[in-house]
């Protein structure tokens, strides 16, 4: 039989975390008490700044499309956080505001790749990307990270595979390893790519969620030209269901971009924006509460999976932990949801270097992750593991 839908999104994958959270909710609702390691985003409210923010510009009549590049004066408190955090000098014709850094990530792929062009990303890795390149009929390349140094990009592959690529996303801190990077590592990885002509596409989203000082892909100025920084409000202040994000890159690869979205999407939402000013402006107290909480939570998990010998790569950023077992990721991850009621990712759907890992996310009060650890002692114990 012929078939009539497109090949190219008949080859996207579902996504095969959807069981184990879909498990998860499912038990939920039956009443039962799950512990819940798998979500990706923040469990605190959004600012109330920013929920205030946003009756006043609907009153105020932010109600219509926006320019499709986003409101300028967000634009600009943009470039103002970006001196203020990293000294960098972004113009804000340099910046485009999308629905989520999901879009951003999407349009910059959409902007750069040709039918063919091969891709490098660092694995494991964020589930989307994959889908995104091949939905542009890119190709992608896997590049291997190495466990016992941190998760971090094996160069001499990097190096290898270089060669006849287009673009190379790379995301630090990293979902799901908790990896990131220092500027020397940073430069290292920039000169190969400036060698190569390679644009980089650099995902930097839990650039706020760090225990060590976060140096952006923008702090290289000779790469700036092929280079787009995507980041977001959904981590920062929690608010992942507001879908706002952006992009910086130079004015060309914004214009490009900005095409797709106002073919696609039209603009982020206006009455969101005009509220994200007030989170740039006013809600750093909020971004460092919750890195100070995510701190205190990832040193307890820590010595807690330390304690009960599961190894890990102690994350340097972001929510997520990534320990690993001498057991299948998917296996163990439907044992401890179906029989021990803990949900988890497991590491298997991030791809080559994630096999026999489990994603955690500690997006959960302190003794709702010590529950969690002891039931996963529990499963280990009774596993005879
Ligand atoms: C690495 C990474 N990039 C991008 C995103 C998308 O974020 P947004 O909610 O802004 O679309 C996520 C969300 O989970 C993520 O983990």
């Amino acid at each position: 039989m012929k078939i009539l839908l497109s090949k190219r999104v008949l080859n996207i994958p579902k996504s095969s975390t959807l069981q184990i959270t879909a498990k998860a909710k499912e038990l939920k609702r039956m009443g039962f008490d799950v512990i819940n390691f798998a979500a990706g985003e923040p469990d605190f409210k959004t600012p109330k700044e920013v929920i205030n923010e946003i009756n006043r510009a609907i009153e105020e009549g932010y109600i219509y499309y926006a320019p499709s590049k986003g409101y300028k004066e967000l634009r600009e408190e943009i470039c103002k956080k970006y001196k203020e955090l990293y000294n960098v000098d972004i113009n804000p014709e340099e910046v485009i505001i999308t629905p989520g850094a999901k879009q951003a990530i999407f349009e910059a792929i959409s902007s750069i790749i040709n039918p063919g062009d091969k891709v490098l990303i660092p694995s494991p890795c964020w589930v989307s990307y994959e889908p995104m390149v091949k939905l542009c009929d890119g190709r992608v390349e896997f590049v291997r990270t190495i466990e016992e140094e941190g998760f971090k990009i094996d160069i001499e592959d990097l190096r290898k595979k270089a060669n006849g690529a287009k673009l190379l996303i790379i995301n630090y801190p990293n979902n799901p390893t908790g990896s990131s990077y220092g500027y020397d590592e940073l430069k290292e990885i920039v000169d190969i790519c400036l060698e190569n002509n390679l644009y980089i596409l650099s995902d930097e989203i839990y650039d706020r969620i760090t225990f060590e000082k976060h140096v952006t892909m923008l702090s290289f100025k000779d790469i700036r030209d092929r280079l787009i920084v995507v980041n977001g409000f959904s981590k920062t202040y929690s608010m992942t269901g507001f879908r706002l994000g952006y992009a910086i890159a130079n004015e060309k690869i914004i214009d490009e971009m900005s095409k797709v979205q106002e073919h696609t999407v039209s603009c982020a939402t206006s009455f969101i924006q005009i509220a994200a000013i007030t989170a740039l402006r006013k809600c750093e107290y909020f971004v460092r509460m919750m890195n100070y909480e995510y701190k205190r939570r990832m040193d307890y998990i820590s010595r807690r999976l330390s304690e009960i010998g599961i190894s890990f790569v102690k994350p340097k950023g972001t929510f997520y932990i990534f320990p690993k077992f001498n057991y299948n990721g998917f296996k163990l991850a439907n044992i401890l949801i179906e029989k021990y009621h803990v949900a988890t990712i497991p590491g298997e759907a991030f791809g080559i270097g994630g096999e026999n890992h489990l994603r955690l996310s500690i997006t959960l009060p302190i003794e709702k992750i010590e529950e969690g650890i002891q039931r996963i002692e529990k499963c280990l114990k009774e596993m005879n593991y």
